[in-house]
């Protein structure tokens, strides 16, 4: 969906509205005329070139972006007005995506180096193996399930074996099962080990890792990274775990491949491994498309480290950059959870003790924010210190970045507590808006957040998660569908998602609204109407179909008051009835700001 972007990206708003407006001029940053849709003697019509919006602060009291001017001065529908405004900026409108790229042969590579690790193991000279996996409980079923083999320890039989199957020697250095040694040698790259097969989300194969039997050194060997597997980017087990995560909306993760493999073999089918470094933040965005709750363990010797709070902070730090609405929320901190395994004992060895143990542990989960502030204050980076400045900001960026407004309100509570000084000082020593109007809610965009803060917490990455997100939902529930009226077109920054919403709002039926959208609006909607959401019952799924327009409608005031601050700051006229009128809006977003807060419902 770059048509728009591209489109916005080229065209100025300033020069538009110019072509309609003939008496536009400059006033201040901004530009100001009389509003062109209704009558007036002294200019109200805005132009904000800087955020390439418009608004009219007299009687019409309308405004929006490049798209909804020309649809409103053309009087035409969406797509008419996206079409004149691509042909100006001499933009394609393309008509179909391409399609996907063939399949990576390393993939079968690895296929056919799976079925030799597999043969080796029932082999006689996986006795050895066989004896290993058996002391570790792994069950025959987990075996196959989760391709167990063994790579034998002559040094050359995979690379002989495959190579007799036809790949190409440079194939399976590609693909990594096999390496080029000091003397130039070709060799297998697991030797004598037991394999664990590593696969990507979708279950393909993407490479080994082969743990030693005899307490060599090192204790697990991986397969390299390959065009095909980047460690980071894949979380173990996730192909096994991801559709009881979808089911439950709970992810839990742990350290090694055999707890992920104890935990499924008892039924506890949510649990991935992050493949024994801190978790990415690609892993995260992978989780958080099917987890609403995510749970860590640590070990408790390493909890109070300053290694595992730096790992805990990069994780923090790396949660959303969403791309879609799921992962947005996921960067919701305050539902995930933090669990410290006491007795220096894995997951592993828990569960095959007392399976019953794993339920009631992940259930005690600390929430995550809490967990780092405990954290810290034991490690005394939570005094009301000069010194600690850094960490008390990073805990405000952090609070800010929560999806769960109780949640927000109670850290605010416990980090003031924690600091020892009162909430308000610790809101104004942080900048924050008046606390009437932002009782711990998300910082406006402006000059009061602290530095750092607004981008990372308010950025999409050119995508619009929730505004996504309330369309899939109405688009793929009828119940949703018959509260589409509830929503207005202008709370949507997205032109793409604005036309479909006013498609389904006049039409009434998915058919209806596909039918008078074209190119890449219709696909958009396809999309949209096929997107996996978690899972939910029905007033799971009102709720947050209401909590989006909630944010919608807080973005959209947001907006508005910016445009006010910068009309009246910018306004060089003299005209006191403009200035009047201005301010007059200004109470009254303000007004609407609160309301949104305190009251329970949206009013469009
Ligand atoms: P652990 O040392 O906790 O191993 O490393 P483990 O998974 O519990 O294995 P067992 O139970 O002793 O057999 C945790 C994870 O860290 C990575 C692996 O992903 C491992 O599962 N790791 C560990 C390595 O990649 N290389 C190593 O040498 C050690
Ligand atoms: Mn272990």
């Amino acid at each position: 969906m770059a048509v728009t972007d591209d489109i916005k990206a080229r065209v100025d708003i300033v020069d538009v509205v110019s072509q309609y407006v003939p008496e536009l001029k400059k006033s201040g940053r901004n530009f100001t005329a009389r509003c062109p849709f209704h009558q007036e003697r002294t200019p109200s019509f805005v132009v904000f070139p800087e955020r390439q919006s418009w608004r009219c602060f007299g009687a019409c009291a309308i405004g929006g972006d490049v798209f909804s001017f020309v649809m409103k001065a053309d009087n035409v529908p969406f797509p008419q007005a996206m079409r004149s405004l691509a042909e100006r900026a001499g933009v394609t409108v393309p008509e179909r995506r391409r399609s996907d790229a063939p399949r990576n042969p390393i993939y079968d590579v690895n296929e056919a180096a799976l079925r030799f690790f597999r043969d080796a193991l029932t082999a006689d000279r996986g006795a050895m193996a066989r004896s290993y996996a058996e002391r570790r409980q792994l069950g025959e079923q987990a075996i196959v399930t989760f391709g167990i083999g063994y790579a034998p320890s002559g040094g050359d039989e995979l690379l002989k074996s495959l190579g007799a199957l036809g790949f190409a020697e440079e194939l399976l250095l590609a693909a990594g099962v096999v390496t080029r040694v000091q003397s130039g040698q070709v060799r297998d790259m697991l030797r004598g080990r037991l394999v664990f097969t590593l696969r990507n989300a979708d279950g393909d194969v993407v490479g080994f890792a082969g743990r030693s039997l005899d307490g060599t050194d090192p204790k697990y060997i991986n397969t390299p990274q390959s065009p095909v597997f980047d460690k980071g980017r894949m979380l173990y087990g996730f192909d096994r775990a991801k559709s009881a995560i979808a089911r439950d909306g709970v992810a839990v993760v742990v350290e090694g491949y055999t707890d992920v493999i104890a935990a499924h073999e008892h039924g506890y089918e949510n649990v991935v491994a992050s493949m024994g470094t801190a978790l990415t933040g690609e892993q995260i965005a992978l989780l958080g498309t099917h987890a609403q709750h995510i749970v860590l363990t640590l070990d408790a010797d390493a909890a109070g480290q300053a290694a595992m709070l730096r790992s805990l902070w990069a994780v923090a730090e790396s949660v959303g950059g969403g791309t879609d609405w799921a992962r947005e929320r996921s960067r919701d901190l305050s539902r995930w959870g933090v669990v410290t395994l006491r007795d220096g004992k894995d997951p592993d060895e828990i569960i095959r003790a007392d399976p019953g143990r794993w339920r009631s542990l992940v259930a005690e989960a600390v929430p995550f924010p809490d967990f780092l502030l405990d954290a810290e204050a034991t490690r005394g980076g939570l005094t009301a210190d000069e010194s600690n400045a850094a960490t008390v900001q990073r805990f405000w960026r952090l609070i800010a970045g929560l999806w769960d407004w109780a949640a927000q309100d109670r850290l605010v509570e416990r980090l003031a507590d924690r600091l020892g000084v009162g909430r308000p000082t610790l809101e104004a020593a942080m900048g924050r808006m008046s606390s009437r109007v932002q009782p711990g809610r998300r910082f406006a965009r402006g000059r009061e957040a602290p530095q750092g803060a607004v981008e990372s917490v308010l950025r999409t990455v050119g995508r619009e998660p929730v505004e996504e997100h309330a369309l899939a939902l109405a688009l793929q529930f009828p119940e949703i569908l018959a509260r589409v009226g509830e929503a207005a077109g202008d709370r949507f920054a997205r032109p793409e998602n604005r036309a479909i919403l006013s498609a389904l709002q006049e039409a009434g039926t998915i058919e209806g609204a596909s039918a008078q959208l074209d190119g890449p609006m219709a696909e958009h909607l396809g999309q949209l109407s096929t997107r996996a959401l978690p899972p939910a019952d029905s007033k799971q799924r009102a709720a947050e179909w209401t909590e989006c327009l909630r944010r919608l409608e807080e973005r959209y005031l947001r907006e508005l008051k910016e445009q006010e601050s910068v009309a009246l700051t910018e306004d060089t006229s003299g005209d006191a009835e403009y200035r009047e009128a201005v301010s007059r809006q200004a109470l009254e977003t303000n007004e609407r700001l609160k309301d949104l807060f305190t009251g329970e419902t949206v009013k469009p």
